[in-house]
């Protein structure tokens, strides 16, 4: 269920927002009245997630382009502030992820990961940084547990997340005087999602992650667009460079006793081939 904001008139744009929690954010901003962009790399995904949230009646962007091209991403933000003005809410979510030991990952691998996640984050934040509403504006990293919390077959993760964690800390200190308040999310196991497909992809690791959340259930996207709509409103006027889990208390213990299931999981599949 999400809870009652009133963003009617506001401009929000949600980079990687066509799936997934990302795309709950934009549509929880839409259905709270916010004309909403959304970008990510495949032309299919941007028309269909452009579709879903024009149901909510107010102006919806949509446009393709891969964050680690910093001229595609230029483009495309500055698309959206001619036609919907300048931003007040940013939601930088693009991130790709797979399981993989470091001893295995080719160059390529470990480079793709931290080029979306990392260098993604930063061409989106350098070109957003114009577009922004100053004072006033909310910009808001997803980033993951991975970030502070170690874990097998996921160095290339948590390398990545966890500068995109830093990033936040240093814009907030660099943009606070424009009045622009930069936080991170992380995300706890949500349900249904590309993420959880990928690190839980069996029912057995799907219910060990469920029993290893202190709250006893999966979160759901709509539980971290609360969190981005209350990070993006007032209330959190006051609220700068923190990293905010919301997970219902995973990161205390669950995410690594997840993360250890998968690696025995991964090492009976290589056994077995
Ligand atoms: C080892 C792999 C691999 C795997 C790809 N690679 N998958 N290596 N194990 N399972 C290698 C490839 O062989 C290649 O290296 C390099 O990675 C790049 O692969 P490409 O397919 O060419 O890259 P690209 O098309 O850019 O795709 C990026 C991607 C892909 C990350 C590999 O999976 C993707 O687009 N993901 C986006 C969606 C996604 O991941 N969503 C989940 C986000 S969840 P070589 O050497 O062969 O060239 C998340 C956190 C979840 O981020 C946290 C939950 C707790
Ligand atoms: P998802 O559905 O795969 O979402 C990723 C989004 O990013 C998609 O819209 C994807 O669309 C886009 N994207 C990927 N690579 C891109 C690129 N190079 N350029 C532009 N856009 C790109 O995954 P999700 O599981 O919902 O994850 C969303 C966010 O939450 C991620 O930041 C992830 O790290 C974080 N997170 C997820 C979980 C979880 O439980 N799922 C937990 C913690 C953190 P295209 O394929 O069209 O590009």
């Amino acid at each position: 269920m999400s809870a009652t904001f009133d963003f009617s008139g506001r401009t929000v744009v949600v980079v990687g927002g066509t799936s997934g929690i990302n795309l709950g954010i934009a549509d929880a901003f839409a259905r709270s009245g916010a004309n909403v962009a959304v970008a990510s790399r495949s032309p299919e995904k941007v028309d269909k997630a452009v579709d879903q949230l024009k149901a909510h009646g107010t102006t919806v962007l949509g446009a393709a382009f891969d964050v680690r091209d910093i001229d595609g991403v230029k483009t495309g933000l500055q698309t959206f502030h001619e036609t919907l003005g300048a931003f007040d809410v940013v939601v930088s979510g693009a991130a790709g992820n797979f399981p993989a030991y470091a001893k295995d990952m080719s160059s390529n691998a470990f480079r793709s990961v931290v080029e979306i996640d990392l260098l993604g984050s930063f061409h989106v934040a350098r070109e957003a940084y114009p577009h922004l509403k100053k004072p006033g504006a909310s910009y808001i990293h997803i980033s993951a547990p991975q970030a502070f919390l170690a874990s097998q077959l996921q160095s290339h993760v948590s390398a990545a997340k966890a500068g995109v964690d830093m990033l936040t800390r240093s814009l907030a200190l660099e943009w606070g005087g424009d009045g622009i308040r930069v936080n991170s999310i992380v995300p706890g196991p949500i349900a249904g999602t590309e993420g959880m497909a990928r690190l839980a992809p069996t029912p057995a690791l799907k219910d060990a992650v469920t029993n290893s959340v202190p709250l006893k259930r999966d979160g759901s996207p709509d539980d971290i667009a609360n969190a981005a709509m209350m990070l993006a409103s007032n209330a959190a006027g006051y609220i700068n460079g923190t990293v905010l889990p919301v997970d219902g208390g995973w990161h205390l213990a669950g995410y690594s006793a997840m993360m250890m299931s998968l690696a025995d999981a991964f090492a009976a599949l290589q056994k077995s081939t």
